[in-house]
């Protein structure tokens, strides 16, 4: 097992958001983590990333335990989180952006810039732009090449696909599944299409619990029988 969260708890202040937590992430695999708003999902791979610490529970990183640690000395185990909010640094262009997400890990700028380029070769031509003049999609696609940068071994993606266009949403859905095998993921998506054709293995978040965890094939291909379960 690569990744194991164990029975955590997640406060913010004396609010309890989750609930007795417990999931498994296995190398190479693809996990999809679905709920409706407010389930708890970014506060789970927050809690995983070293943003939020469990008030019980643990979470163990190949054999180690990282709960506790913090995001930055998660980071160098190689586990990387992309927020939900999309954030760039927007004056920036897109090669400073590369080079503040390679610098503090020590990764070598060249070959993370490769990296965004081999999961895009749009981005080529977008290499000196500001970051801010990026659409919604290439955004996204300037994070994940960020979270790239020093080869980490297992991504956290919060809501890759949120308030894109249908066109740019397959852009990002077929970016993810060739990433896919190469490192571990896990992708929070409310897009159940996506989440449907992608995933390993899935498990449903429901007002900060985990209600279930599907690991057979049919059934993650069956999108309204996931949806039933919401
Ligand atoms: N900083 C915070 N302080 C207090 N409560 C918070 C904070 N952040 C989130 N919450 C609450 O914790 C619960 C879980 O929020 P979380 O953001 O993890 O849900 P989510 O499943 O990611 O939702 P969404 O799909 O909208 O992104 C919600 O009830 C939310 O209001
Ligand atoms: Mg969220």
């Amino acid at each position: 097992m690569l990744l194991n969260v164990d029975a955590i708890n997640v406060h913010y202040g004396s609010a309890q958001v989750l609930h007795d937590v417990s999931i498994n992430v296995k190398e190479r695999e693809l996990t999809c983590i679905v709920g409706r708003n407010g389930a708890g999902k970014t506060t789970l791979l927050k809690t995983i990333s070293g943003f939020l610490k469990p008030t019980r529970g643990t979470v163990t990183f190949e054999d180690r335990t990282i709960s506790g640690m913090r995001p930055d000395k998660v980071a160098l185990l190689g586990v990387k989180y992309v927020f939900q909010d999309k954030r760039v640094f927007g004056d920036l262009t897109v090669r400073d952006n590369m080079e503040l997400a390679a610098y503090p890990i020590k990764a070598n700028l060249d070959e993370a810039i490769e990296r965004l380029f081999s999961i895009s070769g749009k981005m080529k031509k977008l290499i000196d732009s500001k970051a801010k003049g990026l659409s919604g999609g290439e955004r996204q696609i300037l994070l994940i090449g960020r979270a790239l940068a020093g080869s980490p071994k297992l991504l956290l993606i919060d809501e890759p696909t949120e308030g894109l266009a249908a066109i740019v949403i397959n852009d990002i859905a077929r970016i993810l599944m060739e990433m896919k095998g190469r490192l571990s993921m896990v992708v929070v998506e409310q897009n159940l299409a996506i989440v449907s054709r992608m995933a390993d293995r899935v498990y449903i978040m429901k007002e900060g619990n985990v209600l279930r965890e599907i690991t057979e094939e049919a059934e993650i291909r069956d999108q309204a029988y996931i949806e039933s379960l919401l």
